[in-house]
């Protein structure tokens, strides 16, 4: 099968296309014939090394890079219950789905409607999870909350603008561009500017009667935290969930009590997805929106095994909007 490996870390130069045998399933797996991989800016942070000594999300080299995919199951391992050959389903936060074949524990596995595409499912799973667990279990947004959501034309902001005016929260975003404004509020935010050198802090402190918002979910990391605590309320949460433009590496506590006894939170997508009832329990609640139109997943690129490289430097330079796709065999 075809797929794609990095045996170092590095620029998109490192993206190495190989042929390797279809793998077996083990016990408690399944093997899944992809029709679509998410591809995602942490595949990105991943090929660069960043999670080269992460405990939560190891990377042994050589690895085949991508997370997130979608298709249909061929061949199920010992004492898997659940599913068979034949079912439909999507996952993340298994890697290797930059290839054809993707051994995935079933746990992890959920089951796709027939009336939603393997390609809507793809592009859904990763940033939706994500997401989900940011607007209700971490944000904890409720009707009256206000809340801010940078890079908010990007894969995760737009989702989560969409689940954050659902839960019935006020929501401002920030981008790099109008054309990026423009796409913020076509999905619900109610006030969309650019970051203009940290000046959203004081627009929005002024939107708020110098109050400010009662959590900002910050994905830019260096570029805009500082200024993202000044965007909060008092005793108001920040929560970095993404270092898009660096790791903030120098900051002292007392920030957060002079900025007004803010909780810094720097959340993780496994922590937030420990066993399968979670795992259908989020899936369910986005299958069932994006099937009833209250969702919208904006598929900002479709690229193949081939072209991949070029989704990794839109992502870099700030040129996608929306969620980029692999096609890899598509249904029929
Ligand atoms: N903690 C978690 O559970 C979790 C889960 C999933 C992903 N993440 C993280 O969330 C972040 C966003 O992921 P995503 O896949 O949704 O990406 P994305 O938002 O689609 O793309 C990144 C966006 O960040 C903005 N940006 C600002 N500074 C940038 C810079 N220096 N370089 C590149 N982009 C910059 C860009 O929007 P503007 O041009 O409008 O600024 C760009 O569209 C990543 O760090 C990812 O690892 C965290």
């Amino acid at each position: 099968m075809k797929c794609i490996q990095i045996d170092r870390y590095g620029g998109p130069e490192v993206l190495e296309r190989r042929e390797l045998a279809v793998p077996k399933p083990g016990p408690g797996e399944v093997l899944v014939k992809l029709a679509y991989s998410g591809i995602n800016f942490m595949d990105v942070h991943t090929r660069a090394g960043k999670y080269a000594t992460s405990q939560t999300y190891p990377v042994r080299l050589p690895t085949t890079l991508g997370m997130e995919g979608a298709g249909t199951i061929v061949e199920t391992g010992r004492d898997v219950q659940d599913f068979k050959a034949g079912d439909r389903v999507a996952y993340c936060l298994v890697w290797s789905s930059y290839a054809e074949y993707a051994l995935v524990p079933a746990w992890r596995v959920v089951k796709v409607p027939d009336a939603l595409t393997l390609e809507r499912a793809a592009a859904s799973v990763f940033h939706g999870f994500t997401a989900h667990y940011l607007a209700h279990d971490v944000g904890a947004l409720q009707p009256g909350s206000t809340c801010l959501v940078h890079a908010a034309s990007g894969g995760i902001g737009q989702i989560l603008i969409q689940m954050a005016k659902r839960a019935g929260a006020r929501v401002f975003a920030t981008t790099s561009s109008q054309e990026k404004a423009q796409v913020a509020r076509s999905r619900g935010a109610d006030v969309a500017m650019l970051y203009d050198d940290g000046r959203f802090a004081d627009a929005i402190r002024e939107a708020t009667a110098g109050k400010g918002v009662d959590v900002v979910f910050d994905s830019i990391g260096k570029a805009t935290l500082r200024d993202s605590f000044r965007a909060a309320r008092k005793r108001g949460l920040v929560v970095a969930y993404g270092s898009v433009s660096g790791s903030v590496r120098d900051l002292d506590p007392i920030e957060l009590g002079e900025a007004g006894s803010l909780f810094l939170t720097r959340p993780r997508l496994a922590d937030h997805l420990p066993d399968a009832a979670t795992i259908r329990r989020r899936a369910d609640d986005i299958f069932t929106a994006l099937l009833d139109g209250s969702l919208t997943i904006d598929v900002g690129g479709y690229y193949t095994l081939d072209t991949v490289e070029e989704a990794h430097e839109a992502l870099e330079q700030r040129r996608m909007i929306g969620k980029p796709l692999l096609t890899i065999s598509p249904e029929q």
